[in-house]
């Protein structure tokens, strides 16, 4: 990362350059991010009308960091009010300090004592680059930091740029829809307390012409798991900044005297060849840089929770995880019901003890068995929440977020606890800790089934600081547990797909993807989560037919099929499926073992002919093929489906068959897929790179 005269710095990573200056009034301006540039070249960005030293009468400079101050209209990532009421920002730039992939500015108020500094940090091998800001206050007087977005990004002019989000509902998580980016300030984000369902921290910029295999993409994620927003700000001439943070309007968070406030990372990452290559350097850049244990390809669980809800005994237990094994499955998870008075959802969350009724000696019987059974055990808890008909909330009922002469408005029959509270939050860890000393357990499913409502802290100086302390406190329990318990691997799942963001995947090893288990709307659900995670996380459940919640039936095939995408398991009642559908299950679980170092460690590509669509994994000399059909019109027969990414001058053998391809013809011409002509058609095909 060479300086440049004047105040010209480059961010460099494999493939791309970002390049910013420190203007005459010390504003930090993004000049350029895109291909990678030459020394040379990222001096000449000067010249441009966009240089920082060539203003432009009219014209509104584009920040990386937009400090509210005079002139500046439109959003600004950093807002504060000191003491005295003032809110301006006035700062000085102190210092560039670089390191190995790390360059951080330091800038200082000219007055009141605030220090701000904007670090950009990249990592060999990627082109994201991370982003966060930290905010020092270096006086006595508390300062209200009313906005501390961690980036703001600067996207080169485009002619028609176009947003691309996820957004959705329960049950209809990563709904992706690409829009024209109005004028203006277009908001997402999270009032919830949790990453939400209705919106992903992710966006990306296209020039309205990209397609999944050309033209370039700037993308950003923000890595943080509690309430957040995303400003894309379209100016009067079309240029485009995405700034996002943590928080949301209008809390605020008082800086004290002495204390510094760290902002969570704010990924960017510029990528041409479309949104298959953008979604394919994200996928890598969480393997490499995000995940605890990327090595790891996750193995085949089994989840009880669509079989019994919450009607079981442990010798149930026992007879779904028999099945289980036999089915090929390697983790056993029992879901919610095992504990104090929870037999249905009206009572006893909160009291982490197995119930006596179904437990009588404890979970070490059940444990036993399914570890016999050649599975690992996994158990589910929402540690964040309470029953008020539970004994932990009649001995504390001020641990729940709660405001004075407010309702205390349940959802689920649920409250949630204020883990904001560092006494709140050992309670917890103490709980959880003390459940996997006790037990062998190998996997937890940390679920959160409810967003906050009344979120106040009666009694705190600072109540806002619950939105922020919540989910650090859940990162430090889970970073906690994970050093103590270093076998242990974890799940995160908020009702389905509430709670996925890079934060939480820095410390979970997979997530639940949806509460919606049926295949048909998994394949836009997963769709949508591709475009940022990789399938090494996303769990993915073979459900029974017809689906428990659309009533929609599809043969077991094209269930197995669409779940192998991802992390395959199987949540099925598998005491009343076929000894036939066993059987296929087991086969088709076998199938998967195969094929899982390409799907979860491997490049994704989605692929599209006629009616069918699915995806292809790449990893080494092994391509892995995932079709699906719903349907036919008018008897069409599939068109050929061209393959991508092949090594043209390379032949290919089809597993299935025995036949061996050319490269150049698969990807020219494409592939016979040979799927049923009736509905509900699905392959896996499995193709090896012959020497
Ligand atoms: C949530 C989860 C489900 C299941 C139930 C149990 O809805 O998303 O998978 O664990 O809770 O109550």
């Amino acid at each position: 990362m060479p300086a440049h005269e004047p105040r010209l710095w480059t961010i460099d990573t494999p493939n791309t350059s970002y390049v910013v200056a420190v203007d005459e009034h010390d504003r930090l301006r993004g000049l350029h991010w895109g291909p990678r540039l030459s020394p040379e070249q990222a001096l000449a960005l000067l010249d441009l009308p966009e240089s920082p030293f060539r203003p432009v009468i009219g014209r509104e400079p584009r920040f990386d960091l937009g400090a509210a101050s005079s002139f500046q209209y439109g959003h600004n990532g950093l807002q504060v009010r000191f003491s005295d009421g003032t809110r301006d920002l006035e700062l000085a730039f102190t210092e560039a300090i670089e390191g190995d992939g790390d360059l951080t500015f330091v800038f200082t108020d000219r007055h009141y004592p605030l220090e701000v500094r904007t670090r950009y940090r990249s990592h060999p091998g990627s082109d994201v680059i991370e982003r966060t800001l930290a905010l020092r206050n270096t006086g006595t007087e508390p300062i209200e930091v009313v906005r501390a977005d961690s980036a703001s990004w600067v996207v080169p002019g485009l002619d028609t740029p176009r947003l691309s989000q996820l957004h959705g509902e329960w049950g209809a998580e990563t709904q992706l829809t690409r829009t024209t980016i109005p004028y203006g300030e277009t908001v997402i984000g999270s009032r919830r307390g949790v990453t939400s369902h209705q919106a992903n921290p992710w966006v990306a910029i296209d020039d309205g012409e990209a397609t999944e295999t050309s033209g370039p993409v700037w993308s950003t994620a923000l890595a943080w798991s509690g309430t957040w927003r995303i400003t894309v700000e379209k100016g009067p001439t079309g240029s485009v900044v995405v700034s996002a943070g943590f928080g949301h309007d209008p809390i605020a968070i008082r800086l004290g005297g002495g204390e510094t406030l760290e902002t969570p990372i704010a990924a960017g990452l510029h990528t041409e060849g479309g949104f298959a290559s953008a979604a394919g350097a994200w996928h890598e850049y969480a393997l490499a840089h995000v995940l605890p244990h990327p090595e790891e390809v996750r193995p085949v669980l089994y989840n009880s929770w669509e079989a019994t809800e919450f009607d079981f005994t442990a010798e149930d237990q026992m007879r779904l995880a028999e099945r289980a094994a036999a089915m090929g499955c390697e983790l056993f998870v029992m879901d919610d019901g095992w504990f104090g008075a929870r037999v249905n959802d009206r009572a006893g969350l909160g009291d982490w003890t197995p119930n006596p009724d179904r437990f009588p000696d404890g979970l070490g019987p059940l444990i036993k068995h399914v570890h016999g059974c050649g599975m690992r055990f996994g158990i589910w808890v929402e540690p964040e929440m309470v029953n008020p008909d539970s004994d932990l909330y009649r001995a504390h009922p001020d641990w729940v977020y709660h405001q004075p002469h407010r309702r205390r408005s349940e959802v689920r029959q649920q409250l949630v606890l204020n883990l904001a509270r560092p006494d709140v939050a050992d309670y917890i860890h103490a709980r959880l800790d003390e459940l996997l000393s006790r037990n062998e357990i190998d996997f937890v499913k940390w679920d959160m089934n409810r967003p906050f409502t009344e979120a106040g802290w009666p009694g705190s100086d600072d109540p806002d600081r619950l939105w922020f302390d919540h989910t650090r406190n859940l990162y430090a329990i889970l970073d906690r547990l994970r050093a103590d318990h270093p076998n242990l691997r974890i799940e995160s799942c908020s009702s389905g797909g509430g709670r996925v963001d890079f934060g939480i995947l820095r410390r979970t090893d997979q997530v639940w993807t949806s509460d919606n288990t049926d295949a048909v709307d998994r394949i836009a659900i997963q769709d949508g989560f591709a475009q940022v995670y990789p399938a090494r996380v996303m769990g993915a459940w073979v459900t029974d037919s017809p689906n428990p919640l659309t009533r929609r039936e599809v043969p077991l095939d094209f269930r197995f099929h669409v779940a192998m995408a991802g992390v395959l398991a199987v949540g099925g009642d598998l005491r009343i499926w076929s000894d036939e559908d066993q059987a296929r299950g087991a086969e088709l679980v076998a199938d998967y073992k195969r094929i899982r170092p390409a799907v979860q460690l491997g490049r994704r590509r989605p692929l599209r002919a006629g009616a069918v669509t699915g995806v292809q994994y790449d990893r080494g000399d092994q391509t892995v093929v995932l079709v699906w059909r719903r349907s036919r019109a008018f008897a069409y027969p599939d068109p050929l489906l061209k393959l991508q990414g092949l090594d043209l001058d390379a032949r290919y053998r089809d597993e299935r068959t025995g036949r061996v391809h050319h490269g150049a013809i698969l990807a020219a011409h494409g592939l016979e897929l040979g799927l049923d002509p009736a509905d509900y058609a699905s392959a896996m095909i499995e193709l090896t790179r012959l020497p």
